[in-house]
């Protein structure tokens, strides 16, 4: 029988409260681990300044994979967490793929492969004469063949294993025509070697109305980091709400670990009242069970969350329900 180490990132807000009903769901599986806890986050960070030290990061490369609640409080300046831990680890750790699958029965069963190391999110850019009137800021989008060719074949890799074998490309293709233009060309080459998996392309506009009217449409949606950030929201917000959404940054070529969370944030307004959903934390769980291999245990908590649909009360007794279930 398998053993893991565990990393868990409570993080801010509600992020340690989800986490906690994430690891007793855990704990119900029966799964072997040993949970590794870390001091991350904004308690850390107005305390000593810290926010990932690099000790930290080579001690987390060392696990099997990282569980984390969410990150980001009002106390500390805005991204300073968000960059600083979150996106520091999914670079640092090259978790290239953000998956996050959603499910409405009976008709949305989707999962968006955002590409989660390059894009806007890698920080090209600058300013030129800043805080003056001619003051100039940029700030690019980073595309590689080898950044958009491993998500896109994870794509296709993954709809052949789904009963739709169908891979929608969305993006701006019309208006973005150097990286729409490589996002395209990697998609088309792909395709061509993946002869038994439809194809589509969407503009992101589009695809945001087909999200909200017409979900049932789409079975796997390749995208950038930016489009699949803010079309993973609106996701969430069309199959149960974003307290529902689970999400896993995988390291696909596991040559680290991988890190999954809910892909809802730190709701500082409602952390300490028992009203966070955990179930998003939960199905992170279960993520993080199917791909370590423990698809059985997976499948088990999966199933739990699905039949506490009715459960309702605090976040704890949710988790318990969900973990008898288990
Ligand atoms: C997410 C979050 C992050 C992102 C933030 C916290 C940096 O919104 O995981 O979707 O933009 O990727
Ligand atoms: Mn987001």
């Amino acid at each position: 029988m398998s053993h893991y180490r565990i990393g868990i990132v409570g993080g801010d807000g509600i992020g340690p409260e989800v986490v906690a009903e994430g690891l007793k769901v855990l704990d119900a599986t029966g799964v072997s681990y040993d949970a590794v806890p870390f001091d991350l986050g904004g308690a850390r960070y107005l305390r000593t300044g810290e926010v990932l030290p690099d000790g930290v990061l080579e001690e987390i490369r060392g696990l099997d994979a990282v569980l984390l609640g969410a990150v980001g409080t009002p106390d500390v300046p805005p991204g300073v967490l968000e960059r600083g831990l979150l996106l520091r680890l999914r670079f640092e750790l090259d978790l290239y793929v953000n998956l996050r699958p959603f499910h409405a029965p009976p008709e949305v069963d989707m999962v968006v492969v955002r590409e989660n190391t390059e894009g806007a999110y890698a920080g090209e850019g600058g300013f030129l004469r800043k805080g003056t009137p001619h003051e100039v800021a940029t700030q690019g989008s980073v595309n590689t063949r080898m950044g958009v060719e491993r998500c896109v074949r994870f794509a296709f890799d993954l709809a052949r294993t789904r009963s739709r074998r169908h891979v929608t490309l969305v993006h701006k293709t019309n208006v973005l025509t150097f990286a729409g233009d490589l996002w395209q060309r990697v998609f088309d080459e792909v395709a061509a070697e993946h002869d038994d998996v439809g194809t589509g392309y969407h503009h992101v506009d589009a695809a945001c109305i087909y999200f909200v009217q017409d979900p049932g449409r789409y079975d796997v949606i390749v995208t950038d980091n930016l489009f699949g950030d803010i079309l993973t929201d609106l996701g969430g917000a069309v199959s149960g709400g974003i307290g529902r959404a689970a999400s896993g940054n995988l390291n696909p070529a596991r040559t680290g670990p991988s890190l999954f969370e809910p892909v809802h944030g730190s709701a500082p307004d409602i952390a300490g009242t028992g009203r966070a959903d955990p179930r998003a934390a939960i199905m992170s769980v279960a993520m993080m069970l199917d791909f370590l291999g423990e698809a059985e245990a997976a499948a088990r908590v999966t199933k739990a969350v699905a039949g506490s649909e009715g459960a309702t009360g605090t976040t704890a007794q949710i988790g318990d329900a969900i973990a008898e279930g288990v």
